[in-house]
């Protein structure tokens, strides 16, 4: 169902946007105490990139992500999947501006939703495009067909969990029956860990600060993240969404010095089992005076790492759930799918941590690239 009141004009999104930065703004210079709290600081929803992926740095503490189909029986033709993400491109912008009349009145604050396409409809634009490949099995999952692939991803994120499902219903229901609802997942990440200038990470719930290693910096990010070609995918990437529940009694029965093993990584501090700081890469060649790795052969840190699987750098932007099991919601983006099929293989093949893990859900998807009123939504591909 389209709406008049999520179409605002060009001119009331910008106005929009500008006066909640410069209320962010304002508020978080003032010297005065707020009297009410301080909103999240707006992060614009257009751009060469979409947001949710590196804005903001620090990720917002709550997640929904929506994985939806599109109607099997009657798969609709190119154009009428453009007309489709271009609506979502419009909503979202409405949303993350509150210029929507369906955030009822709420304040949207750091609001990011970042929409991918998944195979089935990157092969429609292109059999040979980034994206177009599904993920295969591995081992330890158990996953129903139900919680395996799908056509969209909507990843909402935001400081305000209310917000998330707020807008999650206004973004279904302009798809209206285009669009059916496969699987979704709420989680959350606990405070930020600093780990380098400007740089954190959570804790997951194994105790360990997760997300230490990736592309972090712009040149990084250009060699490992973003895709630069072919010119429909230009600006896009490829995330991965597993659902990873975690046997947290067994781990918790290990000593610490045991769990460290499986990480390869100091618990407290989050520093490389070889020594140096928090922001620094395991040190593969330590060893011990009796002739062992400091880092097993078997630690997360070591079988998961870039330099050994050879691919490049993938970011991790994973959340914690609590159901329907404790767990992780495993996020991560990458502009080739084999950084993350080469390294859960590797991983596969002797990682400590892998048996205390059950993946129960799974898909990849195309983010599409960043849009703009000029160049909406999934204009480049469809
Ligand atoms: C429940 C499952 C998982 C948990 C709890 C977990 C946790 C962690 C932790 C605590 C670290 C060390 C700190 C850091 O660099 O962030 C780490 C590193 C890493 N993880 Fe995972 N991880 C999980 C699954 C995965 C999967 C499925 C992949 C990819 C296939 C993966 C890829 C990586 C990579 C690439 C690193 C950096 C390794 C390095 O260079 O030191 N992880 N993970």
């Amino acid at each position: 169902m389209i709406r008049a009141d999520d179409r605002p004009s060009r001119r009331t999104l910008l106005g929009a946007a500008s006066a909640a930065v410069l209320t962010a703004g304002c508020s978080a210079t003032s010297d005065q105490p707020p009297a009410t709290p301080v909103a999240a600081q707006a992060i614009p929803p257009t751009g060469k990139y979409q947001a949710g992926i590196t804005t903001p740095r620090t990720p917002q503490p709550n997640l929904l992500a929506i994985i939806a189909d599109l109607p099997s029986s009657a798969v609709p033709p190119a154009s009428a999947v453009g007309r489709l993400l271009a609506e979502l491109g419009e909503t979202i912008v409405a949303l993350t501006t509150g210029t929507s009349a369906r955030l009822l009145g709420l304040a949207p604050g750091d609001l990011t939703v970042t929409v991918g396409v998944g195979p089935r409809l990157v092969r429609m634009a292109g059999h040979t495009l980034p994206g177009a490949t599904d993920l295969p099995p591995f081992p330890h999952e158990q996953i129903a067909p139900k919680a395996r692939g799908g056509d969209v991803l909507l990843q909402l994120c935001a400081t305000d969990p209310l917000v998330l499902s707020v807008a999650a219903a206004a973004l279904l229901d302009r798809a209206g029956d285009r669009l059916q609802e496969r699987w979704r997942q709420s989680a959350r990440r606990g405070p930020a860990v600093p780990v380098a200038d400007g740089l954190t990470a959570p804790r997951n719930q194994l105790g360990f600060v997760d997300g230490i290693v990736g592309p972090h910096t712009a040149e990084e990010q250009q060699r490992n993240l973003w895709l630069d070609g072919p010119a429909p995918v230009a600006g896009g990437t490829i995330a991965v969404l597993r659902r990873m529940e975690l046997d947290l009694g067994r781990f918790a029965a290990l000593s610490t010095a045991a769990q460290e093993a499986v990480m390869g990584r100091h618990r407290d501090s989050g520093i490389p089992l070889s020594g140096g700081v928090v922001a620094d890469g395991p040190d593969l060649g330590a060893k011990t005076p009796d002739g062992r790795y400091v880092v097993p052969a078997g630690a997360h840190a070591r079988r998961a790492h870039a330099a050994v699987v050879g691919v490049g750098l993938m970011l991790r932007r994973s959340y914690s759930i609590d159901e329907p099991a404790a767990g992780l919601l495993f996020v991560s983006f990458q502009n080739d799918l084999r950084t993350f099929t080469a390294t859960l293989t590797h991983m596969g093949n002797g990682d400590a941590l892998l048996p205390f893990t059950t993946t129960t859900a799974s898909a990849t998807f195309l983010i599409i690239p960043g849009f703009d009123p000029q160049r909406p939504l999934g204009s480049t591909l469809f």
